[in-house]
C-alpha cells in the first residue's frame, strides 16, 4: 500500500493494528506511531521497528492515513490538538474509538474529511478479529484502503447506516466476552463430569472455534448444522433440551440488546427501549 500510516495511541488496539500491518507485509518504516505513554511507544518501536514520533502533529504531517486509537474519553483533546494540521494535510482518517460519532469527528477535523468509523473486537490482538466500518465521504478507492488496513487484524464488513454501529458493538464488540463465558461454563460442565480443568478448557475452546469456522466455511444455516449432529433420542438432543429449558436463545438475544442500548446511552443517543404508545 502506498503512503505512510500513522497511529495515534499505541495501546492494546493500536499495537494489534501495528502487529497486523507488519505481519501483512507493510514495511515497518511506513508505519508511524505516537503515544502519550513513552514506555508504550518505545515498546512498539522496539518490537516492530516502526517509527516512533515525538508528537501527534509530527505524525499528521508525515502520514497519508491516520488511525485514531486512543480511548474515547481523550478523543476530544486529541481532535482539538490535531484539527488544524488535519485540515491542512487532509489525510484519510480511521477512528476506532467506541461511541464517537463521525459527526463529532468531522466537526473538529473538517466537514470534507475522508473518515471511517470502525468497531473492531479483541480477537484483533491475534489477527482473528472482525471489524465493521461506516464510511463517511469516501470514494471506492479510499474504502478499499480502509478494508486493506483492517484486514490486517481480521475480517471486515461495511455497514451502511451509522446508527447500526451500536448493534455491532452489542454483538461482535462485546461478543468475545459472551463467548469466553460460554467457554468457561462448558469447561465447568466438563470438570463437573470428571474431566481435568486443562482438558475441559481445550475441548470447550476448540469446540467453539470449530463450530464457528464450520458456520462460516460451509455457509450452511446454523440450525441445519445443529440438526446434523442431533440424532433421535441421542445425547445432543438431551443437552439441547436443557439449554432450551434454561432459555439460552432468549438470554443471548437479550445480551446483544442490552449491550446495544448501553452503547447508545454512552454515546449520548436515544435509548433503544420503545417509547410509550401514542393513543389514536
Ligand atoms: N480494547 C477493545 O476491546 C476495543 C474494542 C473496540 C474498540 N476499541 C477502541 O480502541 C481504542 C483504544 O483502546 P485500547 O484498549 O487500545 O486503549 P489503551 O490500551 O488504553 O490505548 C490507548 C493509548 O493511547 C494513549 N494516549 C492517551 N492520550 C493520548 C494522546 N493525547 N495522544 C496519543 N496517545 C494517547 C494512552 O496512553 P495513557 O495510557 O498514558 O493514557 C494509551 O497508551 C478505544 O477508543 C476503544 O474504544 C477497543
Amino acid at each position: 500500500m502506498k503512503g505512510k500510516i500513522g497511529i495515534i495511541g499505541a495501546g492494546k488496539m493500536g499495537e494489534a493494528i501495528i502487529a497486523g500491518l507488519v505481519r501483512s507485509g507493510v514495511r515497518p518504516g511506513e508505519i508511524l506511531a505516537y503515544d502519550a505513554d513513552s514506555s508504550r511507544l518505545s515498546k512498539v518501536r522496539k518490537d516492530y521497528s516502526i517509527r516512533a514520533l515525538n508528537h501527534n502533529l509530527e505524525l499528521i504531517r508525515g502520514s497519508q492515513v491516520v488511525i485514531l486509537a486512543v480511548k474515547p474519553q481523550v478523543m476530544e483533546k486529541v481532535l482539538a490538538e490535531i484539527g488544524p494540521a488535519v485540515k491542512a494535510k487532509k489525510p484519510l482518517v480511521i477512528s476506532i474509538a467506541a461511541g464517537i460519532k463521525t459527526e463529532t469527528i468531522k466537526a473538529r477535523l473538517g466537514r470534507d474529511l475522508r473518515l471511517a468509523r470502525v468497531m473492531p473486537n479483541t480477537p484483533a490482538l491475534i489477527g482473528a478479529g472482525i471489524s465493521a466500518y461506516f464510511a463517511a465521504g469516501m470514494s471506492k478507492s479510499d474504502k478499499a484502503k480502509v478494508e486493506k488496513i483492517l484486514s490486517a487484524i481480521g475480517q471486515v464488513v461495511e455497514i451502511e447506516k451509522e446508527e447500526l454501529m451500536d448493534a455491532v458493538t452489542g454483538l461482535s464488540g462485546s461478543g468475545p466476552a459472551y463467548i469466553f463465558m460460554v467457554i468457561e461454563a462448558l469447561a465447568d460442565g466438563g470438570v463437573k463430569m470428571g474431566l481435568s480443568r486443562k482438558m475441559a478448557l481445550q475441548l470447550a475452546a476448540q469446540t467453539v472455534v470449530g463450530a464457528g469456522r464450520m458456520a462460516l466455511e460451509t455457509g450452511m444455516h446454523p440450525g441445519e448444522l445443529k440438526d446434523m449432529v442431533t440424532s433421535p433420542g441421542g445425547t445432543t438432543i438431551a443437552g439441547l433440551s436443557a439449554l432450551e429449558q434454561g432459555g439460552l436463545r432468549g438470554l443471548l438475544i437479550k445480551a446483544v440488546e442490552s449491550a446495544t442500548i448501553r452503547g447508545r446511552e454512552l454515546a449520548g443517543g436515544p435509548s433503544a427501549k420503545p417509547g410509550p404508545r401514542r393513543k389514536r
